[in-house]
C-alpha cells in the first residue's frame, strides 16, 4: 500500500471504531442491547489496535508480538477463570495495567522529546503522568483491598486530608515547572514519585464498601490519562476513546454515589466504613420467624403477585439458575413475578441484571427501584434472596445507621416477606436489618441456590400431586 492509502485506511479504521465505541456506550446502558454493545466495543477496538499497527511510525513488530503474547498469557486466564464476584478486583487491575501503559509511554515520550517539548505537550504529557502513575498505584491499592490482600477497614491518621493535599499540591508544582522548563530532567523521578506514592495514599482512607466507586473514578482518570497521550502522540483515536471512557467513569461513579446516598467528597475523603466495625447491634432478645421451604413454597403457591428481590447472596450461591426455575414454576400458576432490582445491589454496577440475563429471565420482568417501589404494598409476597443492605427500612428513619438515607426498596411494604439468607450475619454495611423481626417476614436459613431449588421441587410436587 502507498502511504497516502495507508493513512486513508487507518483514518477510516479510526473513523469506524470511534463510531463502534459510542454505539457500544449507548448500547451497554440497557440489558437489552448490552450483548450488542459489548461486541461493537470489540470490533472497535480491533479496529483501532489494527490501525496502530499500520502506522508508518513501526520499524519492528518484534517487541510488539512478545507483548501481545505476554499480555494475552495473562489476560486469557484472568477473563476465563475469575469468577463473577471477583470482577471487581479483576477491573481495577485491568485499570492498573492501563494506567501504567499511558504513564510509562509518556515516560518514554519525555526523555525521548526534551527539551524540545513544546508547552501544550508537556502540559498534556504532565497530565498523563500524573494520572497515569497515581492510577497504577491506586488501582493496585483497590484491587489488593477488594481481594483482602490488604485490610479493607479505611485506614486513618491525624492531618491527612492535609497531607494528601500537600503531596499533590508538590506535584502539580513540579508538573508547571516542568512546562516551563522541559529539560529539568533530575525533577521528573520526582514528580512521578510523588504521583506514584499519591495513588496509595489516595486509596488508604477509602473502605471496602466505597471500592467499587472508587474504582470506577480510577477508571475515569486512566481514561483521561490515555487522551492526554492523544495528544502527546497525536492519535485522535486515543484522545475520543479516553474521553468517553473518562466521562463514562465520572458519571458511572455519580450514579453509584447517589445510589447509596453518599457525595464524591465523602467517598473520597470520609473514611466511611470505618463506622462499620462493630455497627451491628446484638440482636438481643429478639426473634425471628422461621420457615422451611416447602411451607414457603405453599404461601407462593397462592400468591397472585410476587416481587423477587435478589442480592449479593444469590451471586455467592450462584442462584440465578434456581431463581429462573422458580419464576418459572411461579409464572405457569399465573402468578405474576417480577424482579426488583437495587442500583448497588450485589457488588458491581448492574450485577443482577447479568446474573439474571445470564440465567435468561425477560428482560422486561426487571424493574428498577423508582419503578417498583410503589408497587410492594399491593404485593403478596416480597421474597428476599441473599439481598441484606438495599432491604434495610433503617435506611429511612435511622439516623445513627451508617446506611441512613441510601435510598432502599421498600420490601418492608408487602403483604409478606420472605428472606433468604444463611444465618442472622449482617451484609456489606455490617449493620442489622430490621426487616427481619417483622411480624410478616419469614426466615428461610440456608444457602440460595439449595433453598430456591427446594422450593422449586415444593412447588412442581403440589402441581402434579
Ligand atoms: P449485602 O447487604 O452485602 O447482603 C448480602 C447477604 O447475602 C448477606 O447478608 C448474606 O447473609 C447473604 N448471603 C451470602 N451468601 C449467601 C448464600 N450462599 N446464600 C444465601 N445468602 C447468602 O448485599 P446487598 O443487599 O446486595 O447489598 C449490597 C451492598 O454492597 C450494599 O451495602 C452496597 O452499598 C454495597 N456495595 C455495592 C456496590 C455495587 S456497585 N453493587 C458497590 C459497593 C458496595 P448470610 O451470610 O447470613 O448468608
Amino acid at each position: 500500500m502507498t502511504e497516502p492509502v495507508l493513512a486513508d485506511a487507518i483514518a477510516v479504521a479510526y473513523i469506524a471504531a470511534a463510531v463502534l465505541f459510542i454505539l457500544a456506550l449507548k448500547w451497554l446502558s440497557a440489558p437489552a442491547t448490552a450483548r450488542r454493545g459489548v461486541r461493537a466495543g470489540e470490533i472497535g477496538m480491533v479496529l483501532a489496535v489494527v490501525g496502530a499497527l499500520l502506522r508508518h511510525e513501526i520499524v519492528s513488530y518484534q517487541w510488539i508480538l512478545v507483548a501481545f503474547f505476554l499480555g494475552s498469557a495473562v489476560g486469557i486466564p484472568m477473563a476465563v477463570f475469575m469468577p463473577m464476584t471477583a470482577v471487581p478486583q479483576r477491573t481495577a487491575l485491568s485499570h492498573a495495567f492501563g494506567a501504567l501503559a499511558a504513564a510509562l509511554v509518556g515516560t518514554a515520550e519525555y526523555y525521548l522529546r526534551t527539551p524540545t517539548l513544546d508547552a501544550f505537550t508537556m502540559s498534556a504529557l504532565d497530565l498523563e503522568m500524573l494520572l497515569g502513575f497515581l492510577t497504577f498505584t491506586g488501582s493496585l491499592m483497590a484491587f489488593g483491598k477488594l481481594q483482602e490482600l490488604l485490610p479493607t477497614r479505611p485506614i486513618t491518621y491525624r492531618g491527612q486530608n492535609v497531607v494528601n493535599l500537600a503531596l499533590l499540591g508538590l506535584a502539580v508544582a513540579i508538573a508547571i515547572y516542568l512546562v516551563w522548563d522541559p529539560g529539568a530532567t533530575s525533577l521528573f523521578p520526582v514528580f512521578a514519585g510523588l504521583a506514584l506514592v499519591f495513588g496509595v495514599l489516595l486509596i488508604i482512607p477509602i473502605g471496602g464498601a466505597d471500592m467499587p466507586t472508587v474504582i470506577s473514578l480510577l477508571n475515569s482518570y486512566a481514561g483521561l490519562s490515555a487522551s492526554a497521550m492523544g495528544f502527546v502522540l497525536d492519535n485522535k483515536l486515543l484522545i475520543i476513546a479516553g474521553a468517553l471512557d473518562g466521562a463514562s467513569g465520572f458519571i458511572l461513579s455519580v450514579i453509584m454515589c447517589r445510589a447509596m446516598n453518599r457525595s464524591f467528597t465523602n467517598v473520597l475523603f470520609g473514611a466511611f466504613g470505618s463506622v462499620q466495625a462493630g455497627a451491628a447491634a446484638p440482636a438481643g432478645e429478639r426473634t425471628v420467624r422461621s420457615a422451611t421451604p416447602e411451607e414457603a413454597a405453599s404461601i407462593l403457591a397462592v400468591a397472585t403477585s410476587v416481587i423477587i428481590v435478589p442480592g449479593y447472596g444469590m451471586a455467592v450461591a450462584q442462584a440465578q439458575h434456581k431463581v429462573r426455575e422458580l419464576y418459572e414454576a411461579l409464572t405457569k400458576r399465573g402468578i405474576e413475578v417480577r424482579f426488583a432490582i437495587h442500583p448497588v445491589a450485589g457488588r458491581m454496577p448492574g450485577h443482577m441484571n447479568v446474573l439474571l440475563a445470564e440465567a435468561e429471565i425477560p428482560y422486561d420482568r426487571l424493574v428498577e427501584m423508582e419503578e417498583i417501589n410503589p408497587e410492594f404494598p399491593q404485593t403478596d409476597v416480597a421474597l428476599v434472596i441473599g439481598a441484606n443492605d438495599v432491604t434495610n427500612p433503617a435506611a429511612r428513619h435511622d439516623t445513627s445507621s451508617p446506611i441512613y438515607g441510601m435510598p432502599i426498596l421498600d420490601v418492608d411494604r408487602a403483604k409478606t416477606v420472605m428472606v433468604i439468607k444463611r444465618s442472622m450475619s449482617p451484609g456489606f454495611a455490617g449493620v442489622e436489618n430490621e426487616l427481619y423481626y417483622m411480624d410478616k417476614t419469614l426466615m428461610l436459613f440456608g444457602d440460595a441456590k439449595a433453598v430456591v431449588g427446594e422450593m422449586v421441587k415444593a412447588l412442581s410436587g403440589a402441581a402434579h400431586a
